[in-house]
């Protein structure tokens, strides 16, 4: 038997953190397979997936730029990438190309273990940012049966989010997010502001209640000023190292069917991986 192979395409390629995390599941759990980094243009998108089955891959991992094109490359979509309208994961069930999303449940997975116990009751997010990420997160809070109020920028794309959602959704911008944080239990900061790079999210906490979360999608730094002036304040926090390592869980599943452990010597490695590359992160 071929060993199975699977894979993370995207365009460009090289930073992606998918291959060191699935090689160690792989080393791990003495699994015959692979997981390999693909480097795909746009204008090849059309061919790989011609190839695909002949090419034997069991599935594999979609990023920047394809999320969006390879929805019409797949045989059906979930229900997930559906409502969220990207796919980031591929796998085949009775023979048929499935385009799936677990961002959502990575993004839940993580403040799940993070935090146990934290969506008891509903309750009110807020959530800054509307882009790509923000979608996902959307899903998730609803699927857990809170109410998300976006904050951005440019307003618009806010309210756009809002009403591809509808219920339990509002839009807003940032300039309300103080108001907001009187009432809210969870603030996410969704957007692309605190990485190392981008400017600081200058958001202050001191509305927020003593038994909220703040939970960062950034990871580089692993903690963000928006977590450390959390953490000072005594709020329980969420990195976003533990969405990219929750996300990644499901694909495994599918692919080599058995359910990986986020072990700490994953996150070290993982951790150890952003340090030697981000000096001060
Ligand atoms: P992703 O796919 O990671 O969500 P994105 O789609 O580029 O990335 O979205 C980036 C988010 O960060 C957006 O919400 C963006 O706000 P705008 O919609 O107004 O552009 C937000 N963002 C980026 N730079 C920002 C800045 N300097 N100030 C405020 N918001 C910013």
């Amino acid at each position: 038997m071929t060993a199975a192979r699977a894979f993370v395409m995207g365009h460009p390629i090289a930073h992606s953190r998918s291959p060191m995390l699935h090689g160690y599941w792989l080393r791990r759990y003495g699994i015959d397979g692979s997981y390999e980094r693909l480097d795909i243009p746009p204008a090849e998108l059309g061919a790989f997936f011609d190839r695909f089955r002949e090419a034997g891959w069991i599935g594999g991992n979609v990023t920047v730029p394809h999320k969006v094109a390879v929805m019409e490359r797949v045989d059906r979509i979930d229900d997930a990438a559906r409502a969220i309208g990207a796919v980031n994961t591929l796998w085949w069930e009775d023979g048929r190309l499935v385009g799936g999303n677990t961002d959502a449940i990575g993004f839940i997975g993580n403040i799940d273990e993070r935090v146990p116990g934290w969506s008891e009751g509903g309750g009110r997010a807020v959530v800054a940012g509307a882009g790509g990420a923000t979608r996902a997160i959307v899903y998730g809070l609803l699927g857990r049966g809170l109410e998300v109020a976006l904050c951005n920028r440019t307003v618009s794309k806010a309210q756009a989010l809002a009403d591809h959602f509808g219920r339990g959704v509002t839009a807003h911008g940032s300039a309300a997010i103080p108001g907001l944080l009187v009432d809210a239990d969870l603030l996410v900061n969704a957007t692309s502001l605190g990485m190392v790079g981008q400017p600081r999210l200058e958001i202050d906490l001191s509305p927020l209640k003593p038994s909220a979360v703040v939970y960062d999608i950034v990871y580089v730094p692993l903690e963000t000023d928006l977590l450390k002036a959390a953490r000072a304040r005594g709020l329980r926090t969420v990195d976003g190292l533990g969405m990219l390592l929750h996300q990644a869980v499901e694909g495994f599943r599918h692919w080599f069917g058995r359910t990986p452990e986020i072990t700490p010597e994953l996150r070290r490695i993982l951790v150890d991986d952003i340090r030697a590359k981000t000096p001060g992160a």
